[in-house]
């Protein structure tokens, strides 16, 4: 795991409650430790681990919000991207933000302190269920962090989740083309950081989904197949 400066402040005995073993083994240095968080919550971070891709990925995302709907994020990002998505949907709509991690759960708070159309919930993508259902849901690179019977019911839970006439959003890593050179970079950076994100190169996201085939599935890749813009809508009754 990466060696990141950081001072120490102890942290509360139940600090580490209710957040994924898996988040604490792998990915404590990224997104439990507080300290590591308020370094790492940066546009230029994202644009560095996203290899300057990052305008184009929200894209993805953002050009599919419509004022006035009801958009459900699955997981916080860093950088920009929550506040941008929640001006996106404005006042007329609703934007819902998850995430399990306290210190993430904070910096989003933080981010959308002055935009009461949006919420920030303190709930797992894989098991959150009472606020009813989304015209738009995403998640942006939450799959490839979590273990594969997490991405089957985080896949699940979003499609359980849409309206009618709605759509789940993922943008997340895919395999890349032979040509592109990142892709032997990222074969390392799986094999030493990433152990859940190798299976997104071998498996297709609706491959996830119990009833994939009662949704359309839509795939776009981007940058030499490094990554992957995936869009599920439910299929209407003949
Ligand atoms: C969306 S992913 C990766 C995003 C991207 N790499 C970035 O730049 O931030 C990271 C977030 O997912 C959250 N997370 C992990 N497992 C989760 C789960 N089961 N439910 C909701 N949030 C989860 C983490 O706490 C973290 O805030």
């Amino acid at each position: 795991m990466p060696q990141i400066e950081a001072t120490h402040t102890p942290l509360p005995a139940d600090y580490y409650d209710g957040v994924p073993d898996y988040l604490v083994d792998v990915y404590d240095w990224a997104y439990v430790n507080p300290q590591h968080v308020r370094l790492l919550d940066r546009p230029s971070v994202v644009k560095t681990l996203l290899f300057g891709q990052d305008g184009r990925l929200m894209r993805r995302y953002l050009d599919r919000i419509r004022p006035g709907s009801r958009v459900w994020q699955v997981a916080h990002v860093y950088g920009d991207l929550i506040e941008r998505a929640a001006d996106r949907v404005g006042p007329q709509g609703t934007f819902h933000l998850t995430d399990v991690a306290p210190a993430q759960l904070e910096r989003a708070e933080a981010k959308l302190a002055s935009t009461p159309w949006a919420r920030v919930l303190r709930a797992d993508a894989a098991q959150f269920g009472s606020e009813g259902r989304y015209d738009l849901v995403c998640s942006f690179f939450l799959l490839h962090e979590v273990p594969e019977e997490i991405k089957r019911a985080v896949v699940d839970n979003m499609l359980a989740h849409l309206a009618d006439g709605g759509e789940a959003v993922f943008v997340d890593y895919h395999r890349p083309a032979r040509w592109q050179p990142i892709g032997w970079l990222l074969r390392g950076i799986n094999a030493w950081l990433e152990p859940f994100a190798h299976a997104l190169w071998l498996k297709e996201i609706r491959d996830y989904a119990s009833q994939a085939d009662d949704y359309h599935w839509e795939k776009t890749t981007l940058f030499g197949g490094v990554y992957q813009c995936v869009i599920a809508r439910r299929k209407t009754a003949p």
